[in-house]
């Protein structure tokens, strides 16, 4: 195979990839779920029996019960993009003259996002309990679309405060419930959703700045090897300028770790950073992703059965769902980084 159809088969990958994940992330379960879910109907009928539970099986344990195998995995993919980064590209860096300041800027995020990381994981969530049902009741409103008063949660057997939901996988009710993230292996919800989004910011950051690094070593390497300017003769004897296909072939030859590795970030990097976007409008406008999803779905008793979801509803005091939560920017930040506790006070 000659070098073109290789890179084309590797971006090819890759953007389908980017593609297939935006696509699902849009469904409550997570992609991945969806995906390995998709593929085990497919395969099932073809398969015998003991496959069949087997695959059942990893499925329930591994996407439908708590399981802290995504955050080896997370921590893995991560010690191999920090191992590639420091035994070829730093010392390629420092060569090139790059400050040994800038080049520590990936490490300081390391610890940053690790710290949040570390928060995300091992903070309780907003867990609805038996004890504090009752305080936990009052800390929002219920607002007669998505959450109606005094319905109980058919498992917890508790009322269910408003904003809450029952969450399958770790088997409890958490308040202002925004969903269960395999990668941090918990519930994400009124009291670890700061952590989260500055994790997820700091992940952003963290990939952002080893694929700028990278890149610049990459671009660098060209400009050294003069391949830009340099010419071949080819079959009928006539001088032919290099051009950009042998700059990539030249690149994937010399460098195929640190190709790979920047692939890699940048992939990395285009798929959370379109994620953190989509948690930061929501902290801004009030809204959890489990009310953003519902209200997709939602049917207007007044305008029924036509419109669904996001509209504009003369009819109704609810004119607009958008703004339905808000009670401005900085108000809903501030309730998201000093989140209510039970009992109505506002304290961290
Ligand atoms: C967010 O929305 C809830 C409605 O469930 C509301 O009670 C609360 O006051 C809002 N918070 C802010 C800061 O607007
Ligand atoms: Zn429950
Ligand atoms: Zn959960």
């Amino acid at each position: 195979m000659d070098f073109l159809t290789l890179f084309a088969i590797y971006v090819t990958v890759v953007l389908t990839s980017i593609i297939l994940v935006c696509k699902y992330s849009g469904q409550q379960q997570s992609p991945f779920s969806y995906i390995f879910d998709t593929t085990t109907k497919l395969v099932v009928p073809l398969t015998p029996k003991w496959l069949k539970r087997c695959l059942q099986w990893t499925s329930h344990r591994f996407f439908h019960q708590r399981t802290k195998m995504f955050i080896i995995l997370h921590i893995l993919l991560e010690g191999a993009v920090y191992a590639e980064f420091t035994y070829e590209v730093f010392g390629f860096c420092v060569e090139m003259g790059i400050s040994l300041v800038s080049l520590s800027v990936p490490y300081i995020l390391l610890l940053v996002k690790t710290f949040f990381f570390y928060l995300c994981i091992n903070k309780e969530p907003g867990t609805v309990t038996k004890k504090k049902n009752s305080s936990q009741l009052n800390m929002y409103p219920y607002d007669k679309r998505l959450f109606h008063p005094g319905i109980s949660c058919p498992t917890c057997h508790l009322i269910k405060p408003a904003r809450s939901k029952h969450c399958r996988v770790c088997d409890r009710c958490v308040q202002r419930f925004d969903h269960h993230c395999i990668w941090v292996n918990n519930c994400i919800g009124a009291y670890n959703i700061r952590y989260f989004l500055l994790y997820l910011i700091s992940v952003c950051a963290m990939s952002a700045d080893i694929a700028i690094l990278t890149a610049d070593l990459l671009v660098e390497a060209v400009l050294q090897s003069g391949l830009l300017w340099a010419s071949y003769i080819d079959e009928y004897g006539q001088q032919q300028p290099a051009g950009p296909q042998f700059v990539m072939q030249h690149l994937f030859l010399t460098f195929p770790r640190i190709v790979f590795m920047l692939g890699f970030v940048v992939f990395v990097f285009l798929l959370l950073a379109g994620y953190t976007l989509f948690h930061l409008f929501l902290a801004l406008i009030n809204q959890t992703s489990n009310e953003w999803y519902r209200n997709r779905g939602y049917v207007c008793q007044h305008c029924h059965p036509s419109p669904t979801g996001d509209h504009f509803c003369i009819a109704a005091s609810h004119n607009s769902k958008r703004n339905y939560y808000s009670r401005g920017v900085l108000r809903n930040l501030g309730e998201i980084f000093f989140p209510r506790r039970p009992g109505g006070k506002k304290n961290t």
